[in-house]
């Protein structure tokens, strides 16, 4: 199995390219099951979450065919032949369940497994089920996978309030909805920018939708669907990722392609910190001048609130800062995992139910180190960017599911990490 050894190599400084995101590609990837014309994306990310998406598409009958090295998907659905997301595919990813929607949308009938996906919470699919039941699914749980039908084999448009805006559930609910008879309203809609891009999309493809990026959107359900072609928005994740490496390492780096409407609640938080962050005509510029870092206090929310995607990144930031930080976790119960990881660098870290108090040390020590999900591990390889000695950070295929050329990106900007074979 690979590791990723990270040694402490002073100030970065250069320039990082940000990916599409993977979040975007992930459910732009399953609108090609609403239509029997290709669907092409661009500027995609090149990733193992790509490839296990990829694969559940191909299984339903799908064609997806990566060209251009990866960074263009083209899709064509004209000959479903399986509507049966297996239980082999769904586990390795949570995403896998966006075939839901489009499936009972395209098909009237859908079985799909109950997904895996991050070792981060319990993550229920209850909230993506009340949504599609408000269009007129009925849906059941047998043996592990949820049997979705609809009686008459089409949806029909209804109102919806969801108890919590679930990303997920906007998008199975607005996937459905845009082949359903009628109108559909979706309250306390989440309004996360890859919801925008899969709205931006669907709208190319022939639906009819407003509000994307408010709390209600609207859906006048169409006939049928056409084919498009779309470039997947930035990765904000990858982008508050690599604004961090600067942040932490010292430097000046800028993230080509960043945007602060992307990530305003997380650029504030840097600023606060002490950090000298603004925008470019190509992207975002982080630089790290003398000074130590300021502690901050960070909630994470839904959007446009602090991302939880980059909770455990801020972390790693906050190891080393003047004071103590209250990091507190709303979206997931069990995303501190990186806390003991952190401590074995020799942060000093108190974690009590949803948040951890983070008392800034001098400095971190570098060590063998291990995390179980995707976020932890690249908050890992950013503590060992300013650490004395080496972090060996194992379980990199985490890493793979999310960051495309990791090792290639930080070194080009001058940082010590190298990807070993065991
Ligand atoms: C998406 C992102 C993930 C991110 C998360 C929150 C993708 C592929 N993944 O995940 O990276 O961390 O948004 O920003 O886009 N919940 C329920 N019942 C449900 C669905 C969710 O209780 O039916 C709970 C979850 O357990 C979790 C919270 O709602 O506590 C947020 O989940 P959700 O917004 O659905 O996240 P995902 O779409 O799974």
């Amino acid at each position: 199995m690979d590791s990723i050894l990270v040694k402490g190599n002073g100030p970065l400084k250069g320039q990082i390219p940000i990916a599409g995101a993977k979040n975007a590609c992930l459910t732009l990837m399953p609108a090609t099951l609403l239509s029997d014309e290709p669907l092409t994306l661009t500027n995609a990310p090149r990733l193992s979450d790509i490839k296990t998406m990829s694969a559940l598409l191909a299984s339903l009958g799908a064609e997806v065919t990566s060209l251009n090295g990866g960074l263009v998907l083209a899709m064509s659905s004209h000959n479903l032949n399986n509507l049966t997301a297996d239980y082999d595919i769904v586990r390795k990813m949570r995403a896998s369940n966006l075939v839901l929607g489009p499936l009972l949308a395209r098909e009237g009938r859908a079985i799909v497994s109950l997904p895996g996906g991050c070792a981060i919470g319990a993550r229920p699919m209850d909230l993506h089920i009340s949504a599609l039941e408000a269009l007129g699914a009925e849906i059941e749980l047998k043996d592990g996978y949820l049997h979705a039908k609809v009686a008459g084999g089409r949806l029909k448009g209804g109102v919806h309030n969801m108890r919590f805006a679930s990303v997920g559930a906007t998008e199975n609910f607005v996937m459905a909805a845009t082949l359903a008879k009628g109108t559909s309203v979706l309250k306390n809609a989440a309004r996360e920018p890859e919801i925008v891009d899969l709205v931006q999309c669907l709208r190319k493809m022939g639906a009819q939708i407003e509000g994307e990026g408010t709390s209600e959107i609207t859906i006048q359900g169409v006939d049928r669907l056409n084919g498009a072609t779309h470039p997947v928005v930035v990765d904000r994740i990858e982008l508050g990722t690599y604004m961090l490496a600067p942040a932490i390492a010292g430097g000046e780096v800028e993230l080509i392609g960043g945007r602060f409407d992307l990530i305003q609640a997380f650029v504030d938080k840097l600023q606060a910190a002490g950090l000298d962050v603004s925008e470019t005509d190509t992207g975002i510029t982080v630089k790290r001048g003398g000074g130590d870092i300021k502690a901050v206090d960070v909630k994470t929310e839904v959007y446009p609130g602090f991302p939880t995607d980059l909770q455990a990144q801020m972390m790693a930031l906050l190891c080393t800062a003047q004071g103590v930080s209250n990091l507190e976790e709303t979206i997931f119960e069990n995303r501190f995992m990186h806390a003991p990881e952190l401590m074995r660098m020799g942060a000093n870290i108190d974690v009590h139910g949803g948040v951890a108090k983070v008392t800034g040390v001098k400095k971190l020590k570098g060590a063998p180190v291990m995390a179980t999900d995707l976020r932890a591990s690249v908050s890992l390889i950013l503590a060992g960017l300013a650490a004395e000695g080496e972090t060996k950070v194992s379980r990199v295929y985490h890493l793979d599911r999310g960051y495309e050329k990791l090792v290639e990106k930080l070194s080009a900007v001058g940082a010590n990490v190298e990807r070993i074979s065991e």
